[in-house]
């Protein structure tokens, strides 16, 4: 039997969840991701196969905010006709009110408060992971929120501050404030980006609240995909980091799910996925220099699945130029028979990634 296929139109009125690209899959989302999930990046993960939903990187809300052109873009010109929820970090309730009312205009599929961001010069503001250090905060933010979004109200939050004594208190509030999707990562702010993730934490939010849940955090692999979910319960998956490192785990996800054999990239992809994104990210005010570094940004990840060594990364790092960037790449993913070598599905333990936005 042929696998229903759904089509999303957006409307941010609309209360009901969109359905996932394949009907009764588990859902699956890309992770909004700072200086990364702009248009660039999610018009060239569409062409590898796109999530179910998309989510910006966070809108700042503060006195003097706008909406920015760049995010903005990434939802009115996002190419894939999967939908955008817009995702905002703030906790200035007349802010936050007065973005909501301008984002409502946009074609977004909801929108998604940040409570989760561990950079000491966010929550230092009390805002992004910070909110979770005052239940009362959170109380009134969600309170504003739900009734001024008429559609889809979601969330993206840690497990707590320092430790989990909060946890409880804001489940309660997700289902007392009527939140229409909670997305988890089963850290705590101060555990930042490595280390266990608390799958525990997520499956005990999976059984307290009543919308849907994301799974996320080190969501590495189709098969930890299927481990997470089977182990928490949740709805669906949100993939990050790997995703920028194995652009194809969405639809290799859809794939197994769907009982046809999964996509399984060769070296050669991988180089031509350089080489796609270095194109959808260069925009003509550019310098070589600052294009080639915020490529280091993408490889920082790519590099964790090329070599056990971490060789590639090592080299990636010391280069300046399109031409010394590519011809680490050649050597890497082309020459001497490589190209026609599998890229590792998991990333190599050991060969550690250093992303230089967000922490
Ligand atoms: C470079 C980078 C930027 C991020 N920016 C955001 C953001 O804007 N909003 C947010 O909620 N989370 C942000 N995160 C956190 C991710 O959405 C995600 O929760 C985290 O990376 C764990 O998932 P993963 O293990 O699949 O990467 C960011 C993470 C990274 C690595």
């Amino acid at each position: 039997m042929k696998a229903a296929v759904s089509d999303f139109s957006s409307s941010v009125f609309s209360k009901a969840l969109p359905e996932p690209i394949i009907r009764g899959q588990p859902l699956s989302a890309l992770a909004p991701m700072q200086d990364v999930t702009d248009l660039s990046f999610m018009t060239v993960i569409n062409e590898c196969g796109p999530p179910d939903y998309f989510f910006t990187e966070f809108i700042r809300v503060h006195e003097h905010s706008i909406l920015e052109e760049h995010i903005l873009n990434s939802i009115t010109l996002n190419p894939s006709n999967r939908p955008v929820f817009a995702q905002l970090i703030g906790e200035s309730l007349p802010n936050l009110q007065r973005i909501v009312k301008k984002l409502l205009y946009y074609p977004i599929a909801g929108i998604d408060l940040n409570m989760g961001c561990p950079a000491p010069k966010i929550y230092k503001k009390n805002v992004g992971g910070g909110l979770l250090k005052d239940v009362n905060k959170i109380d009134q933010i969600l309170g504003l929120l739900r009734q001024n979004i008429p559609g889809l109200f979601t969330v993206k939050m840690r497990i707590g501050f320092e430790d989990t004594q909060n946890f409880e208190q804001v489940l309660d509030l997700i289902n007392k404030h009527q939140v229409d999707l909670l997305s988890v990562h089963g850290r705590t702010v101060k555990e930042l980006y490595r280390g266990e993730v608390h799958y525990d934490c997520i499956k005990e939010a999976v059984q307290s609240v009543n919308c849907p849940v994301l799974a996320n955090g080190n969501i590495t692999s189709v098969e930890k995909a299927l481990w997470a979910l089977n182990y928490t319960g949740a709805r669906g998956v949100m993939i990050g980091r790997s995703a920028i490192r194995n652009p194809w785990i969405f639809l290799q996800l859809r794939q197994h799910l769907s009982g046809v054999p999964c996509f399984q990239p060769r070296l050669k992809d991988l180089y031509n996925y350089i080489e796609r994104l270095l194109q959808a990210t260069y925009f003509s005010t550019i310098s070589e220099l600052q294009h080639v570094n915020r490529m280091k940004k993408f490889l920082n990840f790519v590099g964790q699945g090329v070599d056990p060594e971490g060789q590639f990364l090592h080299n990636i790092r010391r280069t300046n130029n399109y031409d010394s960037l590519f011809c680490v790449c050649k050597e890497y993913l082309l020459d001497n028979g490589n190209d026609s070598q599998f890229f590792a599905t998991e990333p190599h333990e050991g060969v550690i990634a250093r992303p230089n936005c967000e922490i």
